[in-house]
């Protein structure tokens, strides 16, 4: 491997490596207020202008928390803000995008049986999704719909619909799942870093000058904050998905994008209830509607269309054709392609054993899915992969 290579792969498993650390402490913190929001309790013995107050016992401490109703009548300059978990995810995330996807634009974002461009092209087409699609979600919440919850939910529930068949028309289908996921991540952080800490941060400043604060700030940073709360294990899920073939390579992954979408959306929503206090018999419908969609996108999943041209039988020596010509350049002992020194992944790929060793993986990569041939350098064609899925259908 080459130093630069090298480098680049500790780089990525760095970035990779604090994005979920900084990433589970976000969450961790915002699932934690969700809880401690709805845990407060009016007792008998209170300071003044406080609410309700919370009693816990956590790693060998108990802790009495206050909320007040609007604000103490003094703030400490040391008041503790949340807000460097969020900015950190998404410039480590934003990092990622960079060393996997734009770096390698031609290997993971760019699949020319989709769209033939350049990685200029596909970049600036990736960037400027992201930006409009904030300006977008952003103007949307400002708009006078923003006053009707549930008509923006369902329309912001359509943009990420036709954000995932768009994507699904330039990038690989690596590439448009993950940008699924920027896309949400992002209206995420920059709900926060734009909306509900300088609004928080206006309403602390006239408390602080002993005036009162507009309680628009706290009805528009709710807002935002409600659907970072629902969005929280969507975009998770959307996250991981571009590592199963399967998912990545469906002719419809806005359906199953949607359907992951009411998913996470309603385990959510399960979650916000029970600690409302809810009791579980009334709520465990949400859990129903969550199995039903994440069992439909399973199952649409599975939908594939027929297979195409000639069904008969291959033989050993057509489907070694068919490796030799798009997979043996990578998956050999000593790789013609210039990128690489030894076989991706350990995996060779120079005879039928080979072929037979491996012979689920492949089927997952290059059959059902289409991560493979990396990048589609070889313009693999959909006959071929059918060919090749009948010769491993016959083993
Ligand atoms: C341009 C180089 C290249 C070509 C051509 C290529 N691969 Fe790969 N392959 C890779 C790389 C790099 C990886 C490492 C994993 C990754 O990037 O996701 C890999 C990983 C794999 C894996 C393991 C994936 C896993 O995580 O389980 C399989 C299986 C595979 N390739 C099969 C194939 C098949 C089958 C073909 C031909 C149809 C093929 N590859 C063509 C570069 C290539």
């Amino acid at each position: 491997m080459s130093n630069i290579a090298l480098f680049s792969e500790w780089l990525n498993l760095l970035l990779r490596w604090a994005h979920i650390i900084i990433g589970i402490g976000w969450i961790g913190a915002s699932f934690y207020f969700v809880w401690l929001d709805i845990a407060f309790k009016p007792r008998d013995k209170m300071n003044p202008g406080v609410y309700g107050t919370v009693w816990m016992v956590h790693g060998g401490g108990f802790y009495h928390v206050e909320k007040y109703t609007v604000a103490p009548a003094q703030l400490p300059p040391d008041l503790h803000w949340f807000k460097w978990e969020a900015y950190l995810t998404w410039v480590t995330g934003f990092g990622l995008l960079v060393l996997q996807y734009y770096i390698n634009a031609k290997s993971y974002l760019i699949d020319p049986s989709v769209l033939a461009i350049e990685p200029w092209q596909a970049i600036v087409a990736s960037l400027s999704s992201l930006l409009f699609g904030w300006l977008i979600y952003d103007g949307l919440c400002r708009s006078p719909i923003g006053k009707n919850p549930v008509l923006l939910a369902a329309i912001l529930f359509a943009i990420i619909l036709a954000a995932t068949a768009m994507y699904s028309q330039i990038f690989s289908g690596r590439g448009a799942l993950i940008h699924v996921g920027a896309l949400i991540g992002t209206w995420m952080a920059a709900n926060v870093f734009m909306v509900i800490i300088p609004r928080q941060d206006k309403a602390a400043k006239s408390l602080m000058r002993g005036e009162e604060a507009d309680p628009s700030h706290g009805i528009i940073a709710k807002q935002r904050s409600m659907h970072n709360n629902y969005l929280t294990l969507p975009v998770l899920l959307m996250m991981v998905a571009s590592h199963y073939p399967g998912l990545v390579s469906h002719q419809w992954k806005w359906i199953i994008v949607g359907l992951i979408v009411i998913s996470g959306a309603m385990v959510r929503h399960f979650i916000n209830l029970h600690d409302a206090g809810r009791h579980f018999k009334g709520i465990a419908w949400t859990l129903g509607v969550a199995a039903a969609a994440f069992v439909s996108a399973a199952v649409v999943s599975g939908v594939r269309p027929e297979r195409s041209g000639d069904l008969s039988a291959v033989n050993d020596a057509e489907v070694m054709t068919i490796v030799n010509r798009n997979c043996v350049m990578c998956h050999s002992a000593a790789p013609s392609h210039e990128a690489f020194d030894e076989p991706p992944a350990g995996i060779k790929l120079e005879d039928v054993d080979e072929l037979r060793r491996y012979a689920e993986q492949v089927r997952a990569q290059a059959v059902i899915g289409q991560t493979m041939p990396l990048g589609n350098e070889t313009a693999m064609t959909l006959e071929e992969r059918d060919k090749l899925g009948i010769w491993l259908d016959q083993q």
